[in-house]
């Protein structure tokens, strides 16, 4: 349903619930980055004005997580603060062809790619952590993300051929789970 094409191992759960504190903390940072990004695409696309609106509505969706994200830190006695973020992205940004319009196709949905990861993990620690507010808590996120996932191909099938977009989602979706096969790094939400 959310076109990856890899499950998460059981290691990156058990190693995640090792160490919840930092997970939440990245968590944090992940809400951020992605409101930042759609508000990066609102400036860098005013030529598509069908894409200002959802992208708006993203990017204050992602800032209200920012916030409840903060305050599930903060109730467990932490504090929000910098922390050096995974690869992932980075890694999988690689991937985005720099001539427009390719460059516009690849960055949607790679944002894509990296919601359904995200979904992908919170049903995981949704399942998992044994804390049952915080669990409930990401099963309540999950659905967003699962539709912000949905938003950003969307975004793309209205900009592109909807042919064209199934088959570069397909061989980005290749390219995400090689990027998560690589070595572990420190635990972070989009950590291998
Ligand atoms: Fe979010
Ligand atoms: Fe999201």
């Amino acid at each position: 349903m959310l076109d990856l094409a890899s499950d998460t191992p059981d290691d990156w759960v058990q190693r995640a619930l090792a160490d919840l504190d930092t997970v939440l903390l990245d968590h944090a940072h992940c809400e951020k980055k992605a409101a930042s990004t759609a508000i990066n695409l609102i400036f860098r696309y005013q030529d598509h004005p069908g894409l200002m609106q959802p992208l708006s509505a993203l990017a204050r969706e992602e800032l209200e997580h920012f916030e409840q994200v903060i305050e599930r830190i903060t109730a467990r006695g932490g504090r929000f603060g910098p922390l050096t973020p995974s690869t992932y992205a980075a890694r999988l940004h690689v991937h985005v062809r720099k001539p427009e319009p390719a460059r516009l196709l690849d960055t949607l949905l790679v944002c894509s790619l990296i919601e359904a990861r995200s979904c992908e993990r919170m049903k995981r620690l949704s399942l998992a952590i044994p804390d049952p507010d915080l669990a409930a808590f990401y099963k309540g996120l999950l659905a967003s993300e699962a539709r912000h996932f949905h938003g950003y191909v969307e975004m793309a099938c209205a900009a592109f051929p909807r042919d064209d977009v199934r088959s570069r989602l397909h061989e980005l979706a290749d390219l995400e789970a090689e990027v998560l096969r690589e070595p572990a790094g420190p635990i972070r939400m989009h950590s291998s």
